[in-house]
């Protein structure tokens, strides 16, 4: 097929032409719904260019499409182009021929999951959409997936059995919260978020903190103003490697056990991970935190086995802290961190803390990375459900849009990822639409509207730095 025109159905003012109809496709075609087989163009060229597609059904693949056209000598298509864009050009007809770079697709399960989860990951989808307007090249295939408490209050489980091979195929996973007050946090938690984590075998959770432009942390200023960090946490084994059991169930001599399980090949991956991400920051600046004068066997075999692994890296500050006196560095001498690795349940609880530091557990972001990218990895705000908000229209969505910026970065997209990241720091640093949590008074719509606003204002050369 010759590659000629580019069809949209509307005419110059916007207004669906009677006579065809643009098919927007799953987010993936655009094409036009003729009333008649081989329609002429209706409008002339320059005036942008209408042109009569071959009625198609929904989700036509890409190369049906083309074929389709074949039947209709006087229609070509020049490009399979998705929804995103096909909104942009309906907009911007002479985008194309200021672009000449190919369109990257990023397809993405979204799944809300509980409680504000949806609230903050449909706010995300939003501001994503509007960076795709207006970031040249950037295009989202979003799939939502119904997962979570309501889905098993329906069917006795919190995704379906064949949940991960639904979903192994994106690009990435958007994630929202898992968390009911009418179910066990366990069943929630095992039966969702760790069932993906684990079964994608994402290993590496990263955790950026910063004290963003214009927000007070709870430190005085000068010390707040310090922080910039990234936690590393094992996020496949360790004390949530889920192996333990109970036993002699409501006998006096009933027990329950959670074993930390710790092996080689888990420490060294992460430690590696861990030790590369420091080294591509300014600093290279590695505190390991352990708890090996308590824990006798796996945490000193973490220390072993992570000490063989800086030893590779001679460019790398390496400092060691236990858990408990890693918690009192973070607030009395925040400067003096940059990448921090602990175990799963250590970082969990250090990544709280760091969120609240940084202002608020709205805010804090996390990436679920899969490091060798066979499967896709998972980004998500750090915070749960937060049954107490609700439903209310107040959740902070900026940790939800930070944790987008994350996953741009991790899907390639760099520029978008900055540029997602200097609309927030705008937002922050205007401090005229923060929500509750971080003593504003703005909805999560007024917050979403805000950075979609400042997303239009700046673009992807515009300075902020990036996570990790
Ligand atoms: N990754 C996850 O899915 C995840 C993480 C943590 C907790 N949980 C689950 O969530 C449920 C509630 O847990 P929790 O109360 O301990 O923690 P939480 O993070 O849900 O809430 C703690 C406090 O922070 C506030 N908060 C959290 N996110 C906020 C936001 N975006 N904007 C404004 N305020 C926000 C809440 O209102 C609440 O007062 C539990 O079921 C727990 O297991 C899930």
């Amino acid at each position: 097929m010759q590659a000629a025109r580019r069809e949209t159905a509307l005419g110059p003012q916007g207004v669906p032409n009677p006579r065809s109809r643009a098919v927007l496709l799953c987010g993936k075609v655009v094409s036009v719904q003729a009333s008649r087989p081989a329609a002429k163009p209706v409008l002339a060229p320059g005036q942008g260019r209408l042109t009569d597609l071959p009625s198609t059904s929904p989700a036509l693949p890409p190369q049906e499409c083309y074929k389709a056209a074949e039947q209709f000598p006087d229609v070509a298509v020049d490009e399979v182009i998705s929804d995103t864009f096909a909104m942009r050009l309906l907009r911007d007809p002479e985008l194309p021929s200021r672009r000449k770079q190919k369109m990257s697709l990023h397809r993405i399960a979204v799944i809300g999951g509980d409680g504000i989860g949806p609230e903050v990951v449909e706010a995300g989808v939003e501001v994503l959409e509007a960076l795709a307007a207006v970031e040249p090249g950037l295009a989202f295939e979003f799939k939502r997936f119904d997962w979570g408490s309501d889905y098993y209050r329906r069917n006795g489980r919190m995704m379906p059995q064949d949940g991960l091979a639904q979903i192994e195929d994106f690009d990435a996973i958007y994630f929202g919260s898992v968390g009911d007050p009418d179910l066990p946090d366990d069943i929630t938690l095992w039966g969702l978020r760790l069932a993906i984590c684990q079964g994608f075998d994402q290993y590496a959770n990263v955790r950026p903190t910063r004290l963003l432009p214009g927000l007070t942390g709870p430190l005085r200023p000068e010390l707040g103003q310090q922080i910039d960090w990234v936690i590393v946490r094992e996020n496949s084994e360790g004390e949530y490697a889920g192996v333990g059991g109970r036993a002699h169930r409501g006998l006096p001599i009933e027990v329950g056990m959670d074993v930390a399980v710790f092996t080689r090949a888990g420490i060294e991956r992460i430690a590696r991970f861990a030790c590369d991400l420091a080294m591509s920051r300014p600093r290279k600046l590695l505190t390991v935190v352990t708890k090996s004068n308590a824990q006798r066997h796996g945490m000193v075999l973490w220390d072993e086995v992570v000490r063989e692994v800086v030893r590779g890296y001679p460019g790398l500050t390496v400092d060691w802290m236990l858990v408990d006196a890693m918690t009192q560095r973070m607030v009395n001498k925040p400067g003096s961190i940059d990448t921090v690795l602990a175990t799963n349940l250590h970082a969990d609880i250090l990544s709280d803390l760091a969120a609240a530091l940084g202002g608020s557990l709205g805010i804090g972001s996390t990436a679920n990375i899969d490091p060798s990218r066979s499967r896709p990895s998972m980004f998500e705000p750090i915070h749960g459900s937060a049954f107490d908000i609700t439903g209310k229209g107040v959740a902070n969505p900026l940790g939800s849009f930070w944790t987008a910026s994350l996953m741009l970065d991790h899907l390639g997209e760099q520029a978008a990822a900055r540029r997602l990241m200097v609309a927030i720091e705008t937002v922050t640093g205007r401090g005229e639409s923060l929500s509750p949590d971080l003593g504003g008074a703005a909805r999560t719509a007024e917050v979403t509207a805000a950075v979609i606003a400042a997303l239009e204002g700046v673009n992807s050369t515009s300075s902020s730095r990036l996570a990790g």
